[in-house]
């Protein structure tokens, strides 16, 4: 299972396990996280929110290395939504920012990781900055072939549905589909995430239970993990433990 741990060697993998205190067995595939709570971790320091999203980037290294080494196919993480548009101009100018500066440093890092880098969500929108920053690393990364790093950003869950609902209509249109072909595998495949497995794993930080537009197509059996602790205080020790949880629970799709 754990062959994923890049080649290494069986007790390096016992040690890992030992001193993470989790089973390599089990490792849900696809993890979305909605990482939430950077502002109010910045406020409770005093400091301006964008603080908190400086921050709040830093830890998605060591989630995303933490993800390559225990054996995680897919790791996607809600960045921006298409609500956050509402959001002060200053704030939304630091948060398209962040891809900029999150992949100056750590690009060269996540291909030597073999990281493949991919975005879900609306391109087109995006300031030019942006745009060029998620396009190189999604292009330079492409060939790889480990971890997928899948950044949600300018994603709302409801409009990428009623895009995929207007393109089955034109294939349908064009006589390239049926109407009756139409099956819950071909709707995936008309949404933004074709191609990925649907989320094992829901994680979301900052004490919020909701899902705030987010995969509500593909989370309709995942698992969904909540905890109070502010994304900029998300740890590896809280991401293991949420894992540790995913293992212990009994997923049964509607069976006994
Ligand atoms: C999550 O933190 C980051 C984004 C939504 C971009 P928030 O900015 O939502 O932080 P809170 O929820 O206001 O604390
Ligand atoms: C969801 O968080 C979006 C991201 C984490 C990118 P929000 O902070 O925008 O969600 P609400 O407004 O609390 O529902
Ligand atoms: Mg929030």
């Amino acid at each position: 299972m754990l062959n994923k741990l890049m080649g290494r060697k069986k007790s390096e993998q016992v040690d890992k396990e030992k001193s993470l205190d989790f089973s390599s067995e089990n490792i849900p595939k696809h993890i979305a996280i909605i990482m939430d709570g950077n502002g109010r971790w910045a406020k409770k320091r005093g400091l301006p929110r964008v603080a908190g999203h400086r921050e709040g980037m830093n830890v998605i290294r060591e989630i995303v290395s933490t993800s390559n080494e225990i054996g995680v196919e897919v790791l996607t993480l809600y960045a921006f939504s298409t609500e956050n548009w509402k959001r002060p101009k200053t704030e939304v100018d630091f948060l398209m920012r962040l891809p900029e500066r999150f992949l100056n440093v750590e690009l060269p890092k996540l291909i030597e990781e073999n990281v493949v880098v991919r975005i879900t969500g609306e391109r087109e929108n995006l300031p030019e900055y942006t745009k060029r920053a998620v396009n190189k690393a999604v292009e330079a990364t492409k060939e790889n072939n480990g971890l997928i790093l899948n950044f949600a950003l300018n994603y709302g869950s409801r409009s990428e549905i009623i895009d995929g609902i207007k393109s089955l209509y034109k294939e349908i249109e064009a006589g390239e589909m049926d109407i009756n072909e139409i099956s819950e595998s071909v709707l995936s495949d008309h949404l933004m995430t074709a191609n990925l497995n649907d989320p094992d794993l829901l994680i979301r930080t900052s004490g919020e239970i909701r899902l705030s537009n987010f995969m509500l197509w593909q989370l309709a059996y995942s698992e969904f993990w909540f905890t109070d602790v502010l994304w900029p205080d998300f740890s590896r020790e809280h991401f293991i433990e949420a894992v540790r949880v995913y293992q212990n629970r009994q997923r049964r799709y509607g069976g006994v």
